[in-house]
């Protein structure tokens, strides 16, 4: 299997090069210890997460213009405050409570979210983020102090999951970011994808797929109502619904908003979609190959929201709405949001109006970013999802 070339990619500066070169040597002695090969989703787990390796675990810029993407509270605190109104509308049903954010990137979301909430009279009595990367937890902890001092003794980081939360879950573009399996159906068997050394470098091979990954494929295809054709290649990630039932664990009464890009089962093992959804992000350039420079570029699935939900609804949870991220913003008070948009000047209009196209544009992040709400107790659904409900395609 070949990936694409990738002439047009930027070269990587001395430090991340020699970065990629360390995280490429531990990556070949996980290879060696394994083996001979690694499964894709392991290969994805220790380029992403490896202490002190790991893209997201060592200390270089990710979001943002001078990083490697950009996601939507990156764009603009519209996102954050949008969302806060939604928040709101939850804690009006729901003693004492709190957010709990998984994986707060660069602590903007946390910082618009709180700001808006406190303008609304609507403070969470807490604020927890859970953050696997040390690294960013710390990045996040002195950002948040500088921005919102007066309301960082409501903050505090988890190691793991609580026991139980009340309120509110956020998670954007966190589910994209949890390890997947790559598989490709071969004479009627399914082949496990996985990381090879070709000398010094990093090369694929096919294994037989152990049981437990034959079997979600068979269910699967049970569930599409055919099998996949020979060749078909593409992503699964188990991970995603253990994480789901650990939330949904701990969830008592409230609801979760998971945004991220993604599509139903039937769109994401669609047979034109024959070479999968991973993407690997470099300094604003998406390409698909994984195995080039480990440890500094981001490697990324689409979402399979149907499988979230299933996960959801097995753990207990209800699915509150299911909504396009621009049918989420526009339902979900966008346009109170720029109730002052004429009284701004005109350089604050413009950068404005760039930053809503960029998250409600179809073909930018409007129509590809969804949002997943999930709830449990006796929630209504907040105004976001009244407009334009899409669970029925999941
Ligand atoms: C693509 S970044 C998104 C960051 C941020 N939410 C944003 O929108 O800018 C993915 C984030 O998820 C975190 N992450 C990955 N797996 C996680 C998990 N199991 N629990 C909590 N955070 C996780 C990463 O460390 C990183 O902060």
């Amino acid at each position: 299997m070949q990936y694409e070339q990738h002439t047009s990619l930027p070269k990587p500066d001395s430090e991340s090069a020699r970065h990629s070169t360390r995280v490429a040597r531990f990556i070949r002695d996980e290879i060696a210890s394994g083996g001979g090969c690694i499964s894709f989703a392991e290969y994805m787990h220790q380029v992403l997460y490896a202490p002190g390796l790991g893209y997201y675990s060592s200390g270089t810029t990710k979001f943002g213009a001078g990083g490697d993407f950009i996601t939507a509270p990156e764009v603009s605190s519209v996102f954050g405050h949008v969302l806060a109104r939604q928040c709101a509308e939850v804690f009006a049903q729901v003693d004492d409570a709190s957010i709990l954010e998984f994986g707060a990137g660069s602590g903007n979301l946390a910082a618009d979210l709180l700001r808006k909430l406190a303008e609304l009279d609507a403070l969470p009595v807490s604020y927890s983020i859970l953050e696997v990367s040390a690294d960013l937890r710390e990045r996040q902890e002195s950002f948040l102090r500088n921005e919102i001092p007066e309301l960082i003794n409501r903050i505090s980081w988890l190691d793991e999951m609580p026991e139980k939360h009340s309120g509110v879950v956020v998670a954007n573009e966190v589910l994209d970011a949890l390890p997947v399996e790559r598989f490709v159906r071969r004479a009627g068997r399914v082949m496990q994808i996985c990381v090879a050394t070709d000398g010094e470098a990093l090369s694929v091979v096919e294994r037989d797929a152990p049981e437990h990954l034959a079997e979600a494929i068979a269910a699967i295809e049970t569930d599409l109502g055919w099998t996949l054709p020979e060749g078909f290649t593409s992503e699964i990630c188990l991970a995603a619904p253990a994480w789901i039932a650990d939330l949904a664990s701990i969830l008592k009464e409230g609801a979760a908003f998971l945004f991220d890009y993604g599509v139903s089962q039937r769109e994401y093992y669609a047979e034109e979609r024959s070479d999968g959804w991973l993407r690997c992000h470099f300094r604003h350039h998406a390409h698909n190959d994984p195995l080039i420079m480990p440890g500094i570029q981001d490697l990324t699935s689409w979402v399979n929201f149907s499988a979230v939900a299933e996960a959801a609804v097995a753990g207990g949870l209800d699915v509150m709405g299911f909504a396009t991220q621009a049918q989420f913003l526009i339902g979900g008070g966008l346009e109170q949001e720029l109730a002052d948009f004429t009284e701004l000047p005109i350089d604050a209009q413009l950068k404005l109006s760039g930053q809503v196209k960029l998250l409600t544009l179809p073909g930018e992040m409007g129509e590809n970013f969804k949002c997943l709400g999930l709830s449990r107790g006796d929630i209504t659904s907040p105004a976001a999802f009244n407009s334009a409900d899409r669970t029925m395609s999941l």
